[in-house]
């Protein structure tokens, strides 16, 4: 088979050659002929896109960007509770920042970006980016490599990622993150039953569904070169029988030792079994229930004759419920079971495959996510906030495997946190367990949501009482602080002082405490860190 591009390539590079003999002595022309060379050479597979810059690229150029406390906007709760954080601005500012106080620190991301519709909700240099825009996947592109770029070197290694997407980018996006994250660091991309409400909404289908990609800081580990164990839906520690029949195993024969198997058929003698996957080898008795003599068995098994007797040994003991002998097997105490979460997560309480958290909370679909935003801060002009339950969902999958736990006292990040369910979703599930799980949300103030929705909405679940003083809940002990993003002229003649005004912000980001509260935010330490956060 012809590799063409190949065959174009060489006759391009023959060319070349050629002129760069001719053209021996011309500086300029040689340079211009590596650059081509060059050119030539890049990869030739992924997506392509234009980059562009965007205002705060261009402000940075003679500013420093710098983070300035809202104080009033705060809540105090005292050392001991989690500190979160809000950080209002583009979060281009405030990921830029983030990488000097969080690189490696943050164990889960979830975003909810743009879908880039064509309908007004891209935002791009200040204008609405319409369907009729020839540029408006590359302007997207842009816009989410710069972030996404940031957003993997905040990752710690054993971080992950949730991102929600639509039809409209979903493609560009997985290509995207696989040249960012690597392809190898993929976990899945999970389907997310969005809504059961079905009116005409859309000519050829009907749209119930949402994607959620899923990737990994780094899937394999290094020292055993395995896959890491990154999302775990639950931990079963009582279990439910479980069939031991595996059909892409081979057929072999097993025997369970007399006594160890249970009947729900009568008592009697056994030959042949009603199901053409069990074979009997030989008669068995069953008496009182039990097996009075081995039961001896051809089928697929999922466990090795060793595996059977050292879990009989250990107080595993098997069922037998039709005289169809499909062998199951009842875990003894002890002994833990991991539940992966499905692919498709189904959202219809009617149906046996509902997703539910570990904390046996359903996961919601869309038309929630707005009830729960209205009961906080009144009918608001914010359309399709995610449902709390959702986040919270995807939060609770984040597994520490090397504790086999589920951390509760992780860092999450959601940098495109309109109405600020993943900070509901944090605090939600402090409250279930008792963790003390930290988030930072970064929002803009597009239609003035940060100041009408994202502040008003943590603070009432933090504290309780919503913004009109009506009591909403009995609260979630916790620390907020708000920053807004800010930039500090580069050639201000007192540049040293006004960065000055500026550390305790970073300080208190980086360690997640309030000024004063620790030896380390002294004025030498502010100093020296001076220069290390705004060079
Ligand atoms: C799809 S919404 C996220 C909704 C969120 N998951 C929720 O449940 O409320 C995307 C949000 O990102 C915000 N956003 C868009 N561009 C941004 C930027 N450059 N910096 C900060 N926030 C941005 C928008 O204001 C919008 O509120």
């Amino acid at each position: 088979m012809d590799h063409l591009t190949k065959i174009k390539e060489n006759k391009f590079f023959g060319l070349i050659n050629e002129l760069k003999e001719k053209h021996k002595a011309d500086d300029e022309i040689q340079f211009v002929l590596r650059e081509m060379e060059k050119e030539l050479r890049a990869k030739k597979y992924g997506l392509v896109w234009e980059e562009y810059e965007e205002p705060f690229d261009i402000i940075r150029r003679d500013h420093i960007p710098v983070f300035t406390e809202d104080v009033s906007e705060g809540i105090n709760a005292g050392e001991n509770a989690p500190y979160h954080f809000i950080l209002k601005g583009d979060n281009l500012h405030s990921l830029y920042l983030l990488e000097k106080t969080h690189k490696g620190k943050i164990d889960v991301i979830y975003i909810d970006p743009p879908y880039n519709t064509g309908h007004e909700d891209f935002v791009y240099n200040d204008n609405y980016i319409s369907e009729e825009d020839a540029y408006r996947h590359s302007k997207w592109l842009s816009f989410m490599e710069k972030r996404l770029v940031i957003a993997q070197r905040l990752l710690t290694d054993d971080g992950v990622i949730f991102i929600s997407i639509d039809d409209n980018e979903q493609a560009n996006l997985k290509l995207l993150c696989d040249s960012i994250f690597g392809e190898e660091n993929f976990i899945t991309q999970f389907c997310w039953e969005k809504t059961q409400h079905f009116g005409r909404q859309k000519i050829n289908f009907y749209s119930n569904c949402e994607y959620v990609l899923c990737y990994a800081k780094n899937l394999c580990n290094t020292k055993n070169n395995k896959l890491k164990e990154l999302l775990v839906e639950k931990i079963k520690t009582k279990l439910d029988d479980a069939p031991l029949y595996n059909a892409i195993n081979k057929e072999n024969v097993f025997r369970f030792r007399k006594g160890i198997v249970r009947f729900h058929i009568k008592d009697g003698t056994y030959v042949q079994t009603t199901n053409p996957s069990y074979e009997l080898i030989k008669p068995v008795i069953v008496r009182k229930g039990r097996n009075a003599s081995d039961l001896v068995l051809k089928f697929r098994s999922r466990w090795s004759q060793q595996t059977i007797d050292e879990e009989a040994g250990k107080g595993t003991y098997f069922v037998v419920k039709s005289e169809g002998f499909a062998v199951r097997a009842v875990y003894h105490k002890g002994k833990a079971a991991k539940e992966s979460p499905k692919q498709l997560i189904f959202t219809n309480a009617k149906n046996p495959l509902c997703a539910y958290s570990r904390f046996g909370t359903k996961v919601g679909v869309n038309e929630e996510g707005r009830r729960e935003l209205e009961k906080i801060v009144g009918k608001s002009k914010f359309s399709y906030p995610k449902p709390v339950s959702l986040v919270k969902y995807l939060i609770s999958l984040y597994y520490d495997y090397n504790n086999r736990i589920h951390k509760n006292d992780i860092t999450v990040l959601d940098f495109f946190a309109g109405s600020g369910t993943a900070g509901q979703a944090v605090l939600e599930l402090n409250r279930e367990d008792g963790g003390k799980r930290r988030f930072i949300l970064c929002t803009n103030n597009e239609g003035n949501i940060c100041d009408d929705v994202t502040c008003p909405r943590i603070r009432t679940v933090i504290t309780g009482i919503r913004a009109d003083g009506s009591r909403y809940s009995d609260g979630i002990r916790s620390n907020l602080k708000v920053y807004h993003t800010d930039f500090v002229s580069a050639d201000s003649h007192s540049l040293h002082d006004e960065l000055h005004r500026h550390i305790r912000e970073m300080m208190q980001l980086e360690h997640s405490i309030s000024s004063g509260g620790s030896k380390c935010m002294d004025e030498q330490d502010w100093l020296q860190r001076l220069n290390g956060y705004y060079k």
